[in-house]
């Protein structure tokens, strides 16, 4: 193992360049920031999203309401303060976001056109160019970035965090292959989610859970890392990662069909396809493991104004030989958003000094066992904000500089990745059951012998595939994202979270 010469010193690292990293490091003004993201500058789910931005912002909407319907399909574990504070935080947030430079869809009158989706009462999701939000949100940030001072380095995947004497003291990275080491005494993770560990996913191949794992490594404690949820309409087109096909279709009337083209979620829950989203998801799970083939149709409810209402949903089934306009397309669960995460407090503190955390790498207690569509964009506002603001209450205090040792780094082993994908699709996903899991964790324990010694995206996966199975398996119970085929009922006894100590 070789030491790393040359040392960069900081103020604060900030891993991650999805919203809640581009925010946090924006707002960390006056502080000397670098910015580590694995892959080019707004990399990461930010740039994918599509439906939006929840905020309570139309006339016919309020922080409390909002924050009703979240706690609505949060099933009992949401944290009433932290939502409180995202949606109080909402148009402050939004409007600092336009600020920097976003640009939201407006009615002719210059007034925002807000949404609707699942779980929300009214109307409120704002939108850019109909679903291509996400995709604003990282250009107005990025260009924002690049006016600033923040030092960014890109295709810099973190290792370690160093800690000395119980705090934070930097990170050691690898930039093309080369080890880098950065001295800060703040760490923020904005690492994103953990959708690749999962072979159907709608989320990017970097988003491989590695905040976890390093948070783990840290010594940081986890929270509710068996709620995982699984968006009912991925484009079953055999594309890795899959399209997303945005809840907003439905929002707008589009419907689930099978292929005997009969609606088949007007049995299944009052609100059909409005219903919450693990309710719609395993409908469509069970229809699939029945070899039948579930199907949007957005016919009607869009038709012809597809290519100008939602140009990315609409490139996407093109880029797969279907025509929305004219035909209805064959949908998949997939792996969307993990709820849980790095537990912390209400400025996005964790359990070890120094290391904060911002996002969906997070457990703030926002989302509970299942998030409310188009909360996480606001998420990483209005968190990302806070997150700075506390920081900046601290002094920046003095870390060591003196040598550290360089990671191993193996080779790649694809084959063992593409294997712990299948395996956490089969039996830790949209229905798992006690015999499933167990099954996994042999599994898991077999891949781990198998893989490489050093650091790697396959460790950080394999960590984290073991702490959601552990944690899947302990909740005997079904809850939001996570359900149990062998205990189908929600039991008022598991209304609780669970904390994966250090
Ligand atoms: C979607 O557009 O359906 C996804 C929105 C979200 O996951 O918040």
């Amino acid at each position: 193992m070789s030491t790393i010469g040359d040392v960069l010193v900081a103020d604060a690292v900030v891993i991650g360049s999805g919203v809640s990293g581009l925010t946090t490091a924006l707002s960390l003004e006056g502080r000397d920031v670098i910015l580590l993201t694995k892959g080019p500058l707004a990399s990461g789910s930010t740039r994918w999203a599509q439906g939006g931005i929840a905020a309570a912002v139309g006339e016919d909407d309020g922080p409390d309401l909002h924050a009703a319907d979240t706690i609505g399909v949060g099933v009992g574990l949401n944290d009433p303060p932290a939502v409180a504070a995202l949606t109080a935080g909402g148009a402050e947030a939004v409007a600092t976001l336009i600020e920097r430079g976003a640009a939201f869809d407006r009615d002719e009158a210059g007034n925002l056109v807000l949404g609707r989706e699942a779980g929300h009462s009214v109307r409120r999701i704002l939108h850019a160019s109909g679903d291509a939000t996400g995709a604003e949100v990282s250009r107005a940030l990025t260009a924002a970035v690049g006016r600033s001072p923040i030092r960014v380095i890109e295709h810099a995947w973190v290792a370690e965090i160093l800690v000395s004497a119980g705090r934070v003291a930097g990170v050691v990275a690898v930039v093309d292959g080369n080890p880098i080491h950065v001295a800060a005494p703040v760490v923020v993770l904005a690492t994103g989610g953990i959708g690749h560990v999962y072979a159907k996913t709608t989320n990017p191949p970097e988003v491989t859970g590695d905040g976890i794992a390093l948070a783990r490594r840290a010594g940081a404690d986890l929270t509710d890392l068996e709620f995982v949820q699984f968006h009912p309409t991925a484009l079953d087109s055999g594309r890795d990662p899959m399209g997303l096909l945005t809840e907003a279709l439905r929002g707008e009337g589009a419907v689930l069909i099978d292929d005997d083209g009969e609606r088949f979620m007007l049995g299944e829950h009052p609100d059909a396809e409005l219903a919450p989203r693990d309710v719609v998801a395993r409908a469509t799970w069970r229809l699939l493991r029945a070899g039948r083939r579930p199907m949007l149709d957005a016919r009607d409810a869009v038709g012809g104004a597809f290519p100008e209402r939602f140009p990315t949903v609409y490139g996407l089934c093109v880029e797969a030989g279907l025509d929305p306009r004219i035909e209805p397309v064959p949908v998949s669960p997939a792996t969307h958003y993990h709820m849980g995460g790095i537990l912390t407090d209400l400025d996005g503190r964790s359990t070890v000094p120094g290391l904060w955390a911002a996002g969906e790498v997070t457990r703030t207690g926002i989302h509970g066992a299942n998030r409310l569509a188009s909360n996480s964009l606001l998420e990483g506002l209005v968190f990302g904000g806070r997150v700075a603001a506390s920081i900046l209450a601290t002094n920046p205090a003095p870390v060591p500089t003196e040598t550290v040792a360089g990671p191993t780094i193996p080779e790649p082993q694809p084959d063992l990745e593409q294997a712990l994908r299948d395996l956490m699709w089969a039996e830790v996903g949209v229905i798992r059951s006690a015999d499933g899991l167990e099954r996994a964790l042999d599994e898991i324990d077999r891949i781990e012998e198998k893989a490489a010694q050093g650091a790697s995206e396959l460790r950080s996966m394999l960590t984290v595939s073991r702490l959601v199975a552990e944690s899947a398996l302990a909740r005997t119970e079904s809850r939001g994202g996570h359900f149990r085929a062998d205990h189908p009922e929600t039991d008022p006894g598991w209304a609780y979270s669970i904390v994966v100590p250090r």
